[in-house]
């Protein structure tokens, strides 16, 4: 096993209008660990989540590395290419987009100019199977009208783009 940490965070603080709320926090993964967060409600774990996930930005004197390579600039799209997804606990689906859809949200298939929607749903057919669920999304469905509209977010981590190491 590599001695390297595959994630680095280091030095990270957050202030919200003046108060903050993470202050120099440090995380350190390496390959093939899984590792449990946890604190009070409003002790910060979201907020460094989407640190991570590049939806906010840490205060000046962060560092992030990823396979000891230094993230300069850690947005959505770089966080993305290093295969971090997060699973938020709130539901955020959009409702007017079928159920393959939002499993591909950002990411999805594209054929010549238009969307793949046929391998769209080709592939969540085979993520919801592979992860072992026992039912199917209807095609072209709003996933919001159906009863497991909360299912359908946790499938969006494990398509191809995520990598665990
Ligand atoms: N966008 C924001 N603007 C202002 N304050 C925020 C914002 N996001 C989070 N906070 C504040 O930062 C602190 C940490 O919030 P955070 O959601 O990260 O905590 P948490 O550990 O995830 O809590 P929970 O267990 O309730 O999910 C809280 O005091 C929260 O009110
Ligand atoms: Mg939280």
């Amino acid at each position: 096993m590599s001695l390297e940490p595959l994630l680095e965070m280091q030095g990270i603080s957050k202030t919200f209008n003046g108060l903050r709320v993470l202050k120099n926090v440090g995380l350190k993964v390496y390959p093939g660990e899984i590792h449990a967060l946890m604190g009070e409600n409003g002790a910060g774990k979201s907020t460094l989540m989407k640190i991570l996930s590049g939806a906010y930005q840490a205060d000046p004197g962060a560092e992030i590395r990823v396979a000891g390579e230094p993230v300069a600039s850690f947005d959505p799209a770089t966080a993305k290419t290093f295969g971090i997804a997060v699973i938020y606990q709130e539901l955020s689906l959009c409702p007017n987009l079928s159920v393959a859809e939002n499993i591909y949200l950002g990411r999805e298939l594209r054929r010549g100019w238009t969307i793949d929607r046929k391998g769209m749903e080709a592939g969540c057919v085979e993520v919801l199977q592979r992860l072992g669920a026992e039912f199917t999304a209807p095609r072209g469905s709003a996933a919001c009208r159906l009863p497991s509209a909360s299912w359908w977010k946790s499938p969006a981590p494990c398509m191809p783009t995520p990598r665990s190491w």
